[in-house]
């Protein structure tokens, strides 16, 4: 079934947004040109500046406005509802301060998915016993002397529950992608990457020194066109055949809630015979039956996906990511990849956590608790997507995901919806330019199976509220076909 909302802003949004870009672009460097004519600036003489000109000036005159509305320290568990500590008044180019009070709110930020971040009955005691045996840090690679006997128990479960060969873990899910993904590339590899690629894959990639090659967003049909010619022209100059082609793809993308095409991408991937390298980062755990992805969500076998990347910070509550696919593939990685031969293992204790948090999602503590709370993010996703589109307002993504951005469209209601949520005790993460293209400016809220309902009608009402005041509900038609389309296809849209 299709996705809802919409990334296109109405015309007065976007032409109210340009005049606003185009007037603060316009007075900062009028400032910048008075400030240079009659005050030296601080120059080292013979240096060229050390901060990029343009990158410069937004983040002078831009982003250190609105600063308040991003890095806001917190100082409790993940869980739904937290402290967030309170900062001083925006000040120019000054770094914002805490004041030392905290706010507490409900939590729509962070990606916990399956409850799991805070004390779980099962994982927490398991976590503490491993503090005790095996300390905080393992202090070398997991090449050195940094493998505990959970590195591999973690290994050998996650490949059984992928049902992959074997797997291969590391201590940060952004240098899973970055570190990893330039050991599969050598010369004469091309990288088919979807534009909206997370920034951990950029980097692989451009890491890499490969041949890359980016197709529009989730357009199997692009996709395969720009397959077909690359393997018709073959490598630039000399016109030989592509050693090996290797498509990059999202479970669920996290700045558009939306799930990857996943069938119509294998059936490319097997026609053209390319690998598909798929980023479950924010997929595991939280979609599927019994959490097993995407893959398992839209009926796609995994053995059809050559490498499955995913992380342990999400659903899992704790740190690090994996690559799991064929035993040769993870020998070859285990050998080569500098993650796991120069930099430090990840914790025991993180390692028991994941552990843990995986017997639970499979079952084998026991207890329904894993089935539980895959049903219950599920149901309450597609309960608040429901109810934010019956309000009138732009949410992105497919239903049953997690992620949900409410296109803002203008930076200003951006920022004024990020501040307004907040004296609410609503904590919510705002995403806008340059992270995302002028005109999509977005809030992005994350479901948990720990929010409640009470939890969820609070925070409806909050969006219902600022909503009205920012002018923000932007009632598309679409939105009655969207709810009355999932109504026909049997999503339980009430709780
Ligand atoms: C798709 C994707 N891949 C990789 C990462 C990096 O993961 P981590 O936050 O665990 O470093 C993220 C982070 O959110 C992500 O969204």
């Amino acid at each position: 079934m299709a996705g809802t909302g919409t990334l296109s802003p109405p015309l007065a949004t976007a032409l109210g947004t340009y005049f606003v870009w185009t007037c603060l672009f316009l007075l900062g460097h009028l400032r910048d040109f008075l400030r240079n004519m009659f005050f030296s600036r601080t120059k080292k003489k013979g240096y060229a500046p050390i901060r990029q000109d343009y990158e410069d000036f937004y983040t002078r005159r831009m982003y250190y406005r609105v600063h308040d509305c991003w890095n806001r320290p917190i100082c409790s568990a993940p869980t739904n509802w937290i402290d967030v500590m309170e900062r001083s008044e925006v000040n120019g180019q000054n770094p914002i301060d805490v004041t030392g009070r905290t706010i507490r709110c409900l939590n729509l930020g962070s990606y916990n998915y399956l409850g799991f971040a805070a004390h779980d009955a099962y994982c927490t005691p398991r976590v503490n016993a491993s503090m005790k045996a095996y300390g905080w840090g393992p202090c070398s690679s997991r090449s050195d002397a940094g493998t505990l006997p959970v590195h591999l128990q973690l290994e050998k479960e996650m490949a059984e529950y992928l049902g992959k060969e074997d797997c291969i873990t590391c201590g940060m899910g952004f240098a899973t992608n970055s570190t990893f993904i330039p050991v599969l590339a050598e010369k004469g590899t091309l990288f088919l990457s979807d534009a909206l690629n997370h920034a951990s894959i950029v980097s692989g990639v451009r890491g890499s020194g490969a041949k890359v090659k980016v197709f529009s967003h989730n357009e199997p049909a692009q996709l395969e066109a720009i397959l077909r010619a690359v393997i018709v022209e073959g490598q630039p100059r000399t016109g030989r055949p592509w050693k090996k082609i290797i498509i990059i793809i999202e479970g669920i993308y996290s700045m558009e809630g939306e799930m990857a095409k996943l069938k119509e991408i294998v059936e490319i991937k097997k026609k053209y015979k390319a690998y598909l390298y798929l980023d479950e980062a924010h997929s595991i755990g939280a979609l599927g039956a019994t959490g097993r992805g995407v893959c398992e969500a839209l009926g796609v076998d995994s053995k059809d996906v050559d490498i499955m990347m995913g992380t342990f910070t999400k659903s899992f509550g704790s740190c690090g990511g994996y690559i799991a696919g064929d035993k040769k593939l993870i020998d070859y990685l285990r050998a080569h990849c500098a993650a796991h031969l120069y930099s430090t293992a990840m914790s025991g204790p993180a390692v028991e956590m994941v552990l843990s948090a995986l017997r639970v999602v499979r079952g084998l503590d026991g207890t329904t608790s894993g089935k539980d709370k895959i049903e219950r993010l599920k149901k309450n996703s597609n309960y608040f997507r429901g109810k934010l589109l019956e309000m009138g307002l732009n949410v992105l993504g497919d239903w049953d995901s997690p992620v949900m951005p409410i296109m803002m469209f203008k930076p200003t209601s951006l920022v004024a919806c990020s501040r307004e949520m907040l004296k609410r005790g609503v904590a919510v993460v705002v995403v806008g330019f340059p992270a995302t293209p002028l005109l999509t400016a977005r809030v992005r809220v994350c479901i948990s199976a720990c929010h409640t309902k009470e939890d969820l009608d609070f925070a409806l009402d909050m969006f219902r509220d600022v909503g009205d005041l920012l002018g923000i509900a932007y009632r598309s038609k679409d939105n009655q076909k969207h709810l009355i389309a999932a109504r026909n296809s049997g999503i339980e849209l009430m709780l």
